[in-house]
This record gives C-alpha cells, sequence and structure tokens, in this order.
C-alpha cells in the first residue's frame, strides 16, 4: 500500500472548521444557534462588482492569464495600496494569488528552507502553525497574553529575532481584534532595522476595518529602509465581504514578487479572468460598502465588549478593528454547567454550544487556552441573542 508523503502527518484539518460544522450540524438538528465562530465579513460587494462581472463574461477570453495578475488587476492593487498610504510600488513589486491563505503559502515555499525559523506572536491566527508544519519550518512564538493587551512589546521581539529567518506579523489582528498605534508600530520597526537578515510578513488584510481613529500603520512607513524586506499582504476577502472570489495579493521586494510568480507558474497559472474582473471592481469602485461596515463593526464591538465587561471575571482587552473579539474565560475553569464541568477553553466552547446553541471558537485553537474567539458578524438580530445566552451561562456556571 502507498503511503502519503510525511509532510501529511504534520497537516491538520482548520480547528476553526471544526467548530463551525459542529454548530452547522446542531442547526440543521434543529436547533437554533448563534455562530459567533467563523471569520466570514457576512456582507456582499456592491452592485458594481456583479455589474464588473456580467460585462466581463460578455467578452471572456477563456484563456490563460498573468501568473502575476492582469495589469488591470496589479495597477488596482496598486493605487488602492496608495489609497491605504503605501507608496512607491510598482507592477514589479505585486502579485496576485487565491486569497490571502494562498498568498500566505507561497510566501512560506518561497522564503522558508526546511529547518528555517519562523517567528510569531501568540495568540496568532490558526493557519500560521498550519503552514509552517507543512513547510517543516520551525517556529518561535512569542507570548502575549492579555496582560500584555495581546501585543508584542519591542523587548520582547528583540530578543526573539536573533537566529529568525521570517517575522510573521499580523494587524489588526485575528483572533484578538487588537490595532498596534503609530507609536507601537514606530518602536517595533526599530527593532526590525536592528536585524537585517530577517524578512518581515504583514498579514495586514483586516487594513480597512479600524475603529476609534486609531488609523492604520505599517513597518515600511515607519522606517522607509525596511522596504527591501517587509512584505506587505493583502485580500478582498474582508474588505470587501468577497471571502468566496478568493484574491489576495503581496507587495515588497521585486526578488520575492519574482519568486511568488514563479510559484504562480508552477500551481494555480493565474487569478481567473471574471474573479479578475470583480476584484477590479471591488478595489476601484465605490468604497461606501468597506466604510458602511467598519462603521457598523465598530458599533457591535462597542456592544459585545460592554456584554463582556459586564461578566465578573472576564477580562477582555478592548479591540480596535477586524471583527472579533478575545475575552479571558478562564474564570469558568474548575466550575460546572448543569453538572457539566468545565476544565478548560474547549469544554467550555462545547458546554456552550450543547446548553445555549452559542458557538465560539476555543482560544487553544489560536495558541491562548485561556480565551475564546467572538466573531460578530452574524445577522444584526442575532447579535444580543448571543451575548445574553453567553450571560446566562456565566451565571449558571456553579
Ligand atoms: C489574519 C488572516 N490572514 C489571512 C486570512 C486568509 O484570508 P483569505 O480569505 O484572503 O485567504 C485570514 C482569514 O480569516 C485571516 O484572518
Amino acid at each position: 500500500m502507498p503511503t502519503l508523503a510525511a509532510r501529511m502527518s504534520r497537516a491538520k484539518p482548520s480547528a476553526i472548521m471544526a467548530v463551525a460544522e459542529k454548530a452547522k450540524q446542531l442547526k440543521a438538528a434543529g436547533r437554533d444557534i448563534v455562530s459567533f465562530s467563523i471569520g466570514v465579513p457576512n456582507f456582499l460587494p456592491g452592485e458594481h462588482v456583479y455589474a464588473a462581472v456580467r460585462e466581463a463574461l460578455a467578452r471572456d477570453s477563456g484563456q490563460y492569464g498573468s501568473n502575476r495578475g492582469a495589469d488591470a488587476l496589479l495597477d488596482a492593487f496598486l493605487k488602492h495600496l496608495e489609497q491605504g498610504g503605501l507608496t512607491g510600488y510598482t507592477r514589479k513589486n505585486v502579485a496576485t494569488g487565491i486569497g490571502a491563505k494562498h498568498v500566505l503559502y507561497n510566501l512560506a515555499e518561497a522564503l522558508l528552507d526546511p529547518g528555517d525559523t519562523i517567528a510569531f506572536a501568540v495568540p496568532y491566527w490558526t493557519t500560521y502553525v498550519d503552514i509552517a508544519e507543512i513547510v517543516d519550518a520551525k517556529m518561535r512564538l512569542l507570548p502575549c497574553p492579555a496582560s500584555q493587551n495581546y501585543k508584542l512589546t519591542p523587548a520582547q521581539l528583540d530578543a526573539a529575532l536573533p537566529g529568525v529567518k521570517v517575522f510573521l506579523f499580523n494587524n489588526p489582528n485575528n483572533p484578538t481584534g487588537m490595532v498596534y498605534t503609530r507609536d507601537e508600530i514606530a518602536a517595533l520597526a526599530d527593532v526590525l532595522v536592528k536585524h537585517p537578515d530577517v524578512w518581515v510578513i504583514c498579514d495586514d488584510i483586516y487594513n480597512r476595518m479600524v475603529f476609534d481613529g486609531v488609523g492604520y500603520h505599517n513597518f515600511v512607513n515607519a522606517r522607509p529602509e525596511l522596504r527591501d524586506r517587509v512584505i506587505h499582504v493583502d485580500s478582498i476577502s474582508k474588505t470587501y465581504g468577497m471571502p468566496g472570489w478568493r484574491v489576495g495579493f503581496i507587495a515588497g521586494p521585486e526578488m520575492v514578487a519574482q519568486a511568488f510568480t514563479t510559484l504562480n507558474s508552477n500551481h494555480i497559472t493565474n487569478v481567473p479572468e471574471i474573479v479578475t474582473a470583480a476584484a477590479v471592481a471591488a478595489l476601484s469602485g465605490p468604497q461606501d460598502v468597506p466604510a458602511q461596515k467598519c462603521a457598523e463593526f465598530q458599533a457591535r464591538r462597542d456592544q459585545v465588549l460592554a456584554a463582556m465587561n459586564a461578566i465578573p471575571g472576564v477580562v477582555c482587552p478592548r479591540p480596535e478593528g477586524a471583527f472579533y473579539v478575545f475575552p479571558d474565560i478562564s474564570c469558568a475553569f474548575g466550575k460546572s454547567h448543569n453538572g457539566v464541568k468545565i476544565a478548560n477553553d474547549v469544554d467550555f466552547c462545547n458546554a456552550l454550544l450543547e446548553a445555549k446553541g452559542v458557538a465560539c471558537v476555543p482560544g487553544s485553537a489560536f495558541g491562548e487556552p485561556h480565551a475564546l474567539r467572538i466573531s460578530y458578524t452574524c445577522p444584526a438580530e442575532q447579535l444580543p441573542k448571543g451575548l445574553e445566552r453567553f450571560r446566562e451561562f456565566f451565571a449558571e456556571l456553579a
């Protein structure tokens, strides 16, 4: 009997999908489920995106396209970068892929040999670990608990970087929703300048979802000399409500964009023509949908935060972006709900789902077992219902 490649013993299906799957099954069985589990924006793009797709269908060439991405898409992304404050890039600095997940995977292939070290903060987006394991990289995990607002400190970064090949940074953050201020970015950038052999991947796909006027800031603007080794990752998934369309981007040094394009030529070939038209329309069309959703998410963040802060013992740093809240619920450990023992975050999420029909992702999926992730993009009427059930669940712990 032939065997699978050894790397498949390191590859695991997504833990987030597992919770979503269980919630789906309960729903199919007739339970009233509120899903706070999956990180999808839950809105559709503007009509101009669909109009562009219809037009593209009418003149579809049906041919293979550019491995880097169609010029129109590269140009639309370059303009998008400029609007977000990242200037000075040309078509040679950018490339496209099948969503940020594929983009990150490609970058791991392009930058990491087996045994090289990649460093990133904990809590992390689950896929970072999965990708590192598949490419057989060593991981240096930098713990950022609730007590430090889930944020990396300059001293911590400085101590961690010797021997690291790639530093992977995520701002605004999934799962915590935390956003680094201009000063915090500047302080981390100063540290990065001291470590010239480290590539820096900035997974900034939530950069248009920042609240409270904090703004989105990046290392390249803080210290322009970092431009030669910072790779910015972006995507249309969250900003434009288009996760299923699968378009992601990089902007960085020409050498990296070229390597990325070579990898594309050996697997995906190109982002499809119709999808390209949709992405160009999203990036260059009216920006009222993302702006309106950002305002809506800020109001929801307030609702969720108020609910968490009203529960004695729950510690919840204030997120300022994306659409996640990451409360530390470890005060519940050692208690029971209706006789069901809660020893850890997984027990908590299972009991909450079984008893109250509320699905959240256990923090251990993100490397932080004291917490859980609430994604608050569910239909508006579900949010107060889910939060009330969450409160009830806590009140019933004994
Ligand atoms: C931090 C982060 N990076 C990347 C991705 C992947 O996004 P995409 O849909 O573009 O593959 C996600 C999706 O949840 C994410 O949260």
